[in-house]
């Protein structure tokens, strides 16, 4: 059964054509991230403009890679939430009339339970149930992921994003928006021990991120030394401030893991692309016996692939729009 998926929560512009939820036939995506960098940040309007502007373009080259007319997909994926709401609307829209013209289901799907997706395009082997760390640019969460359709929050940020906080402390140190990436990058040369950072905890909640104080901490660093007329090493900031955050997202992880006796752990979102939390994470679960899943690094970001292999299990749950479905900017993971 071939879905065609579509997304553009954020900056991307994406399509795809994906075969049983697993097999990807096309993955095509653009992205107004080179304008958005001029404003050290994603503005709204603009993504909402060039997703208009590209996303007819972006969903005919997506059925031509794939080899198929829209006479041959079966259902019409789209993400309807979390996001921005005016870029969401352009996708949901774009579907609405999409399937309405083809006479096709449309299919609306969740942000973050496609990221969670990209794994199951990565390893066609991985089933339900299993622990996912959902970690992007807006959300950080541990999720039981009890059935492809069927999950719980175990554990989320009581402030800023993992994704956000890399962001904001790689543009502190005049890195380009999204700073993680490069970020990861720099860290790679320099040393995580070079500066004490804390580990926020939150009390009596074993299993919540907070990453504030921990930018906050990193942001005084620099600026501290700004005033005394001293550059820090950039590469030193940055492999500290790396491996805190790892170290946070891996310790509730893993004690997650241990008190619901999880044997499958599974990451996915942007920062899932980090290498170091990468690393952390595969040498954990072989110290524990645990299988561990992560989604190829081309499928971390925002893609719409991961949106046709959600939309293929939603689809078989029966979960089906009518023509008056909405874009919804906040939406939690376990909605339905
Ligand atoms: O999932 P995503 O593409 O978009 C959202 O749904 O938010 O995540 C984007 C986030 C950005 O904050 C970006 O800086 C971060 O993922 N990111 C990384 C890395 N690659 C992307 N953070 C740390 N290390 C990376 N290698
Ligand atoms: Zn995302």
């Amino acid at each position: 059964m071939k879905i065609l998926g579509i997304e553009s929560s954020c900056d991307e512009t994406a399509a795809s054509v994906v075969e049983d939820g697993r097999v990807v036939l096309s993955n095509v995506i653009t992205s107004s991230v080179e304008e958005q960098k001029l404003y050290g940040g994603v503005v709204p309007e603009i993504a909402s403009r060039r997703h208009a502007e590209c996303i007819s373009q972006v969903v005919k080259k997506a059925l031509d890679d794939a080899n198929v007319t829209i006479d041959e997909i079966e259902a019409v994926g789209v993400t309807h939430a979390p996001g921005l709401i005016g870029a969401l609307l352009v996708g949901v829209n774009f579907a609405k009339g999409l399937a309405y013209a083809s006479e096709k289901p449309l299919v609306p799907t969740h942000h973050l339970r496609s990221h969670i997706a990209s794994n199951y395009i990565t390893d066609t082997e991985l089933k339900p149930p299993f622990l996912c760390l959902v970690v992007s640019g807006g959300h950080s969460h541990i999720v039981r992921v009890n059935s492809y359709t069927n999950m719980e929050i175990v554990g989320r940020t009581r402030d800023d994003a993992a994704g956000e906080a890399f962001d904001k402390a790689a543009r502190t140190m005049g890195m380009p928006y999204p700073g993680g990436i490069s970020m990861d990058i720099e860290a790679e040369k320099g040393d995580p021990f070079a500066f004490t950072l804390p580990r926020p905890v939150v009390n009596d909640s074993p299993y919540d991120f907070s990453f504030s104080g921990l930018k906050t901490a990193i942001i005084n660093t620099i600026h501290n030394a700004q005033q005394k007329g001293i550059e820090l090493p950039k590469e030193d900031l940055c492999a500290s401030f790396r491996y805190a955050v790892v170290d946070c997202l891996v310790t509730n992880f893993m004690k997650a893991a241990e008190d619901f006796k999880e044997d499958t752990l599974v990451i996915a979102g942007g920062v899932s692309a980090n290498s170091l939390l990468r690393r952390r994470l595969r040498d954990e679960c072989n110290k524990h016996g645990y299988k561990f899943f992560m989604p190829n690094k081309a499928y971390c970001g925002d893609n719409a692939a991961m949106v046709a292999s959600q939309a293929y299990y939603e689809y078989l749950d029966s979960n089906i729009a009518q023509y008056d479905l909405n874009a919804v900017a906040t939406l939690p993971i376990d909605y339905r």
